[in-house]
């Protein structure tokens, strides 16, 4: 356990430099936020944080991260709601997750205590970066790399936790159309497909590559072994609706534990709109398609938010999803920034008050 780290050490920024962002055209991810929080690892425990200017790390060549990607990472969002309040939504989730994912790549886990501090005392530092109105949001980037040099390939004994902030508008620029994966997989059984182990999304980068060259945004990934179930779209989890049943994959060891897919599988239960969690075939989906029973793809993730699929192809057959006036994916975008906006009720206590 750790004492609370009420001496975080904090050293702001001269002068911030928000005045230089047009917060109307914000591409994902590309600008940072002026401070960032950094903890090291060393002698077997977590050090007293520090909060400093966004800058460059000074890190050795020789470190682990560079050579065997000892490194996890979270995605998380604040929202501004009208009267300038700053919330998070289901945070807990996200430390949760952090742990889970280092546990599993021998990386060790960051107190709770840390993580709630750090981020409360680096929000409030940054509350000018969080634009009020739906669909604006800061995104929080937690991550923890292995900073020891040493080129054995063990785990490291040193580590640095970071948080690094982004204002963001929404992830996918325009339409989104996949491929149904048939040759590559983005995780085995056994493995960490279930983490956000950095290197789970790297190997994702040649496939998907490949796939924006057909002009698909996105690879749904199949099941490595067979390749004839559906499971998840590396930036997103995925659902599908087929006549007014909502599908989507159970979790396994392959699939990551979208904080927004459990969300989304709570309020169609709330809205008494049938979920199916389980198996997806690729042939249910192409046959749904063609009788018109398909009716709706959409992905679900924290900084895709819930993203409408326009269209896809497996096997060189191609469909495309109709334009829908009450989808899915609306009412469940719509109640979900409901909540993550502090306009409606909060049924089940996500919201997070920072
Ligand atoms: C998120 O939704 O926060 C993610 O981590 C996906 C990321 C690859 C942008």
């Amino acid at each position: 356990m750790s004492d609370l780290p009420n001496d975080i050490k904090i050293s702001k920024v001269s002068e911030s430099k928000i005045s230089n962002v047009d917060f109307n055209k914000l591409d994902f991810g590309k600008i940072f936020t002026d401070h960032m929080f950094v903890c090291d690892y060393k002698d077997g425990a977590w050090q007293t944080p520090e909060i400093m200017p966004y800058q460059p790390l000074t890190i050795a060549p020789s470190a682990r991260v560079f050579h065997y990607g000892q490194a996890v990472f979270e995605g998380m969002k604040a929202f501004k709601d009208e009267d300038d309040q700053i919330w998070l939504f289901r945070p807990e989730d996200n430390h949760d997750r952090i742990n889970k994912s280092s546990h599993r790549m021998a990386i060790p886990e960051f107190p709770k205590d840390f993580f709630f501090e750090g981020l409360t005392q680096l929000l409030h530092l940054e509350k000018d970066w969080i634009q009020k109105g739906k669909g604006n949001s800061l995104y929080i980037r937690p991550f923890v790399i292995a900073t020891e040099e040493a080129i054995s390939a063990s785990p490291a004994s040193t580590y640095k936790f970071m948080i690094i902030c982004s204002p963001a508008q929404s992830y996918y620029a325009g339409e989104v159309k996949v491929l149904f994966a048939e040759k590559f997989s983005r995780a085995a059984d056994g493995g960490v497909g279930f983490a956000k182990a950095a290197g789970n999304y790297g190997a994702q980068f040649y496939p998907t590559s490949l796939a924006h060259a057909k002009g698909y945004q996105q690879i749904i990934w199949t099941d490595a072994s067979t390749h004839e179930y559906l499971e998840e779209a590396g930036t997103m989890n995925i659902f599908f609706r087929v006549g007014d049943t909502l599908l989507t994959a159970p979790n396994n060891d392959r699939i990551l534990d979208g904080i927004t897919r459990k969300s989304l599988i709570q309020l169609a239960k709330d809205s008494n709109i049938k979920v199916e969690v389980r198996r997806v075939t690729v042939a249910e989906i192409k046959e749904a398609a063609k009788t018109g029973e398909l009716k709706e793809i959409f992905g679900a993730g924290t900084a895709a938010v819930i993203n409408p699929i326009s269209g896809f192809e497996h096997a060189g057959d191609k469909f495309d999803l109709p334009k829908l006036d009450n989808s899915y994916a609306t009412f469940f975008k719509e109640k979900l920034m409901n909540i993550q906006y502090n306009v409606s009720e909060d049924p089940h206590g996500w919201r997070y008050k920072v």
